[in-house]
């Protein structure tokens, strides 16, 4: 004990690689819980941008154990292609360990993503094209195959074969593809096996060892709530659980094992993809946003599309996950405009007024924000490593946030730097905060 998990609380790309890396600082271990190579998590540090898609984000602290859990799927050509450039980088991966039960993406999964996307044409989920979603089902249906299979010929040849025999049709136009000859994937995967062998570990009894000893885990979320295959906006969502459930089902630790929920959440909105989202912007002020907020995507490249944050969903957010804490990025990048705009409720589209999410997927297409309108700050806000220095628009937004939410932030981003951020004084007392958080200065906390 401790543990805490992080989470994104809109629709991915939120900051949870910032966020964990920092709260990595004073924790004993990193545990990705779900997801796969869809996740794109940035880091930023002494000027050096770091993308990770597979290793936990707590990798760049040396010697800190870092856990790829069951419950994420695995990509070992990307996994053994990142554990390469880190190390090309002069990172230490060897405190890394990968579940010997998480599920492998094969080759024929990125075939079946890309089919699938073209055969839904204009309906398509807009997904990361890696696999994500056949592999889960694989899983779901037990024809999965795992990280432990890689070390046993027979059986992986095996699982492969009768994986591929339900899947013959669909993977018909790829008959041809090299990729696809058994023996050639078995022996890609056999390598891939060898090379990752040594990490390879019981890594549920790992955190378990960890958190009796009273250590502190972060358990590092991909995604988003929003795109939560059970509480997200079906079907454009991914195929795993973003939500903080499911890091105990993704690690092997239960309820009573989590102190602490930690929320990211953008100071405004993006969402890349296909599916509803009240609250988009278009126009200059949607571009305005993109560009500053760089907006996109670490995996794909893809320009995210952009809105105001939206308060509904957040508080849908806060209740699926029993958000405890809350960490607020990009605040920089709302500096400049005049007005900024949270959204505090739906209307749908014959007028009806909602002020939760609502579960019926042609309500919440049709949902757009209604919205409270707050002022504007001019200043750059980099600089500021404390609330007080931040203006009092800025102060003021963020209060109604936390307020409409009842959740306290706990720490907010002004600039993509790990130094870049606030701690904020309802940060102290947070085990995740890890006595960061600055002494009270006595003044009435205003966030
Ligand atoms: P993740 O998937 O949740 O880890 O987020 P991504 O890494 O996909 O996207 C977040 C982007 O915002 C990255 O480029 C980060 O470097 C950047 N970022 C994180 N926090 C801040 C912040 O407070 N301000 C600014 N300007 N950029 C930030
Ligand atoms: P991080 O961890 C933002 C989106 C895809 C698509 C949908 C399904 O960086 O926040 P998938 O490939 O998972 O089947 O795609 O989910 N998506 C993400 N969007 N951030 C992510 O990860 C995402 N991972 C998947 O764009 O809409
Ligand atoms: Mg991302």
């Amino acid at each position: 004990m401790p543990g805490i998990v992080i989470v994104g609380a809109q629709w991915g790309d939120e900051g949870k690689g910032k966020v964990t890396d920092l709260l990595a600082e004073r924790a004993d271990a990193v545990v990705r819980f779900q997801g796969g190579n869809n996740a794109g998590h940035t880091i930023v540090r002494d000027g050096q941008t770091w993308k990770l898609h597979l290793m936990p984000s707590g990798i760049l602290h040396p010697g800190k154990l870092c856990v790829i859990g069951n419950g994420v799927v695995i990509d070992p050509k990307v996994l053994t292609d990142e554990l390469d450039e880190l190390r090309r980088r002069g990172v230490d991966t060897s405190s890394l360990r990968i579940s010997a039960n998480a599920h492998l993406i094969m080759p024929y999964h990125l075939m079946l993503d890309h089919a699938g996307e073209a055969k839904l044409g204009r309906l398509q989920i807009g997904t990361t094209r890696r696999g994500i979603g056949p592999c889960y089902a694989d899983k779901a249906e037990r024809l999965g195959i795992r990280v432990q299979d890689l070390l046993d010929e027979k059986i992986l040849k095996k699982k492969i074969v009768a994986a591929l025999e339900p899947r013959r049709l669909s993977l018909r136009p790829f008959a041809k593809d090299p990729k696809l000859d058994l023996q050639a994937m078995t022996d890609e995967y056999l390598t891939y096996g060898h090379r990752l062998e040594r990490y390879i570990a019981d890594t549920t009894r790992l955190v378990h060892q960890q958190l009796d000893a009273d250590r502190s885990v972060v358990f590092e979320g991909a995604q988003g709530t929003l795109l939560d295959i059970d509480h997200g906006t079906y079907p454009f969502v991914t195929s795993s659980n973003p939500i903080a459930g499911a890091a105990c089902i993704g690690a092997g630790v239960g309820p009573k094992d989590i102190d602490e929920v930690w929320g990211v959440t953008k100071a405004y909105l993006t969402r890349v993809g296909a599916g509803p989202f009240p609250t988009e912007l278009d126009g200059a002020i949607a571009d305005e946003l993109r560009e500053r907020g760089g907006e996109y995507g670490t995996t794909t490249g893809r320009p995210r599309r952009t809105g105001w944050i939206d308060l509904v969903a957040l508080r849908y957010a806060t209740r699926i996950n029993s958000l405890t804490a809350l960490a607020v990025t990009k605040l920089d990048v709302l500096s400049g405009l005049d007005r900024v705009n949270v959204c505090t409720r739906y209307r749908g589209a014959e007028g009806a007024e909602f002020d939760y999410f609502p579960y019926h997927q042609t309500v919440l297409h049709h949902a757009t924000g209604e919205y409270l309108e707050l002022p504007g700050w001019t200043d750059d806000i980099r600089e500021c490593r404390s609330e007080d220095e931040l203006p009092e628009a800025a102060r003021e937004y963020l209060q109604v946030v936390s307020e409409f939410v009842r959740v306290p932030i706990v720490l907010i981003g002004v600039g993509p730097g790990r130094d870049e951020v606030i701690w904020t004084r309802a940060s102290a007392g947070m085990a995740g905060a890890g006595g960061r958080a600055p002494a009270s200065t006595g003044a009435r906390p205003r966030v």
